[in-house]
């Protein structure tokens, strides 16, 4: 399929995402999320204004057709917010929520919470925001309500039948004092969600026949994954990850497209690395290199405001996010941080147990024992804002050029152009080759 691009995170999110599939949006018709919840914090910067967006997929705000998928979970009063706060901007959005998505519930946030808290030291490092607990809740089956069920007749029925299965943990965790306390919680729930529904029942539609039915009359559609491919639930660095596929096969089983259906698929890959939360990271640095490269960087969480934990680019993730996803392309971000640095390092391989790989190891306890193997690479000049403009209009080639080493060493340690090369949060700081 030519009329398709699937844009997703190749590192531990983070990686740029929102400011790429806006560029790219302007000449798609339909952008589609298809995993995660308001964990993710995809940020779009158009003039002064800066769109931190959770749940709205980031076509929004080019003011295109925005689906999001069976596959995401959907905090309506973040979602509701969202729609308000673009339509204050003067964008009315143009959005179809599928009634196979998932519903945060006021408890999830709180169970999340607590179970982090009981966890202690062995904690995930969530969001806090109820992913783990809602789509915990969908595979159990029993416990969940979908989009369809909130804005649909049964919606009182289902609720109560829920918070009665949940009774036990909503004490547990202090939702309520006690069980004498259900009946009133039941209804305040039922009130509250009924409000949202009335919000969001116009939205919700058959999400795979519209997305499989535009694809075939040629509209071009983008798919936008959240998060990264080693916080997919089951490529990632697991238990620290997310509880969604955010790796390519999340496409088809999140908004229910066949694999035929994905064109070319284009990685975002951060100029460096970073991370929030807990969990391994072979190339961390937590010294003043990494405390420039998160001033420099602005790394700090767009959800929870968290600072991110920073390191050298590692090939070997990247490598192994081609693999797991068929990237065709990398759309390389962030690029401008790294200038004013000496030396530069990439890691190309990891020593473990005395032997060297370039395998990323899929294992946690086999990865806590990964040292980095460096390559050492020169530096290039700090680029002042005017700089980077003149770069930008002028093409790759008026890039310093150590930076365009850098680039072409990724290029050639990956096999995969990076036909994207991006030096800012605005659109126009963007190289096309
Ligand atoms: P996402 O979750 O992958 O969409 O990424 P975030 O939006 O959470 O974090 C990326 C941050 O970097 C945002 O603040 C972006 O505005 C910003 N950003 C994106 N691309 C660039 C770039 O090339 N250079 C710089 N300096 N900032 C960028
Ligand atoms: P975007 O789309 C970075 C991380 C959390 C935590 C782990 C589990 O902006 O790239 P969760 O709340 O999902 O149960 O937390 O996953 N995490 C992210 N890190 N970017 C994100 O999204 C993330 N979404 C979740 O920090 O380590
Ligand atoms: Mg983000």
């Amino acid at each position: 399929m030519r009329n398709t691009v699937l844009v997703l995170g190749t590192q531990w999110g983070d990686e740029g995402k929102g400011k790429i599939i806006d560029f790219l949006a302007e000449k798609s018709d339909i952008v589609v999320r298809y995993n995660g919840g308001n964990n993710a914090g995809h940020t779009v910067k158009v003039g002064e204004d800066i769109f931190k967006l959770h749940i709205m997929p980031s076509g929004c705000v080019q003011g295109k057709k925005c689906i999001i998928g069976n596959g995401l979970v959907i905090d309506p009063d973040i979602l509701i917010g969202e729609i308000d706060s673009l339509k204050k901007t003067g964008r009315n959005p143009d959005l179809m929520i599928s009634g196979k998505a998932h519903v945060i519930l006021e408890h999830h946030k709180i169970f999340d919470a607590g179970r982090e808290r009981e966890a202690g030291k062995g904690k995930i490092g969530t969001t806090g925001r109820g992913i783990g607990p809602a789509y915990s809740d969908k595979a159990k089956r029993t416990e969940a309500l979908r989009v369809h069920d909130l804005v649909g007749e049964n919606f009182r029925e289902k609720i109560n039948n829920i918070l009665e299965l949940k009774k036990h943990d909503l004490v547990r965790f202090g939702v309520i004092n006690s069980e004498s306390e259900l009946d009133d919680y039941k209804e305040k729930i039922a009130e509250k969600y009924s409000r949202y529904a009335d919000v969001l029942r116009p939205y919700a539609g058959n999400v795979p026949k519209a997305v499989n039915t535009a694809i075939e009359s040629g509209k071009n559609v983008l798919f936008e994954g959240a998060q990264g491919t080693l916080l997919d639930v089951d490529h990632g660095t697991y238990p620290y990850v997310t509880s969604s596929n955010s790796t390519a096969g999340g496409v088809c089983t999140g908004t229910g497209v066949g694999p035929d259906k994905i064109g070319n698929i284009i990685g975002v890959v951060k100029a460096y690395t970073t991370r929030v939360g807990e969990g391994p990271f072979p190339t961390e640095l937590t010294g003043e290199t990494g405390s420039m490269l998160r001033e420099a960087g602005a790394e700090f969480g767009t959800t929870t405001g968290r600072p991110r934990r920073c390191g050298w680019l590692d090939i070997v993730i990247v490598n192994y996010a081609k693999m797991i996803n068929g990237l065709k392309e990398i759309a390389l971000t962030k690029l401008d941080v790294l200038s004013g640095l000496k030396k530069l390092k990439i890691c190309t391989g990891y020593e473990i147990d005395g032997k060297e790989t370039v395998d990323f190891p899929v294992y946690l306890d086999v990865l806590t024992r990964a040292k980095p193997v460096y390559e050492e690479m020169e530096g290039w000049e700090n680029l002042t804002k005017e700089q980077i403009i003149e770069i930008c209009r002028n093409g790759f080639t008026s890039l310093p050029e150590q930076a365009r080493r850098y680039v072409k060493r990724i290029e050639e340690l990956t096999g995969l152009p990076a036909t994207i090369v991006s030096l800012g949060p605005e659109r126009s700081a963007t190289i096309i080759r």
